[in-house]
């Protein structure tokens, strides 16, 4: 028997962390429901989720819209009878200050980053109250606790979703839903790439940018998706049976010290 036999779990986010998560989830025995706005990496995701033998439905949502993200849910329960796991991993990362960032701009990162998050458990919640309860899975960021210069909007999304986190998880505890967030350091995804490359970096450049972030971390490498998926897989497990309101930061140490190396 493995830990997810029978249970049904909602990714939001089809690359990266998103992808590594519903990977783990789904060698765990759970049928996925992936949510992603990138057409090809929702092709290639039901791609790799299908030969691995995996049950899912990956299906194109911008998980920032209301009426989207309840017929996709309403699809995947009737799909699957049901829903047990979310996890919520899309975001949008735009860089800039409170003056240099449009309103058009900080209010999409406040719809993507944490509108979703909202939209997933207003839909989701019930469908996991009918089950009996399950696992919740925010993914925030060290940048929720101390951020770095020129982005505002971002940052702020993360220090959000570690409240959100909080609140969903007293709302809810009694009907036996467990609410956690991770906050990773940086982890080798489209969006560090995106970050690492700039405007128009080689292949040569993101590696020596991401050998850079790494020397940031006191373990001195940057993280791998795999790895943060293993403990969002942990916490949407029975395993963290008492683990519920709080975030669990994965950074390779970087918020342990100050300046350290
Ligand atoms: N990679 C890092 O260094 C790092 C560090 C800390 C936190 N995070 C967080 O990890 C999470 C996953 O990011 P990632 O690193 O895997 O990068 P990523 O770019 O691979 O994942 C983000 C995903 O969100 C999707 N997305 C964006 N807007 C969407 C929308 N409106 N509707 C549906 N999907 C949408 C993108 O298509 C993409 O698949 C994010 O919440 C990010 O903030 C990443």
């Amino acid at each position: 028997m493995k830990d997810f036999d029978g249970k049904v779990a909602l990714v939001t986010g089809t690359t990266g962390i998103g992808l590594a998560s519903a990977r783990r989830l789904a060698e765990g025995g759970a049928a996925i429901l992936a949510l992603g706005i990138d057409e090809s990496a929702n092709a290639a995701m039901q791609a790799v989720l299908h030969r691995s033998g995996a049950e899912a439905l990956v299906l194109t949502t911008d998980v920032s819209r209301s009426d989207q993200v309840e017929k996709a849910i309403a699809a995947g329960v009737e799909r699957f009878g049901g829903l047990d796991i979310i996890v919520n991993s899309a975001a949008v990362h735009p860089y800039g200050t409170a003056t240099s960032t449009d309103f058009e701009t900080w209010n999409r990162a406040m719809s993507v980053n944490i509108g979703s998050i909202y939209l997933t458990a207003h839909f989701g919640i019930p469908e996991m109250i009918k089950r009996g309860g399950g696992g919740i899975v925010n993914v925030a960021s060290v940048q929720g606790f101390a951020c770095q210069q020129n982005v505002a909007a971002y940052a702020t999304t993360k220090g959000a979703i570690h409240t959100l986190t909080r609140s969903l998880a007293l709302d809810y505890a009694r009907q036996g839903i467990r609410v956690n967030s991770v906050s990773p350091g940086s982890i080798r995804t489209p969006i560090l790439e995106k970050a690492a490359r700039g405007d128009g970096g080689s292949d040569a450049d993101v590696e020596a940018a991401f050998k850079r972030f790494g020397e940031a971390h006191p373990l001195g490498r940057i993280g791998e998706p795999e790895e943060v998926a293993e403990l969002i897989a942990f916490l949407c497990s029975s395993k963290a049976s008492f683990c519920t309101g709080a975030d669990y930061k994965i950074d390779g140490g970087l918020t342990a010290g100050i300046g350290v190396r």
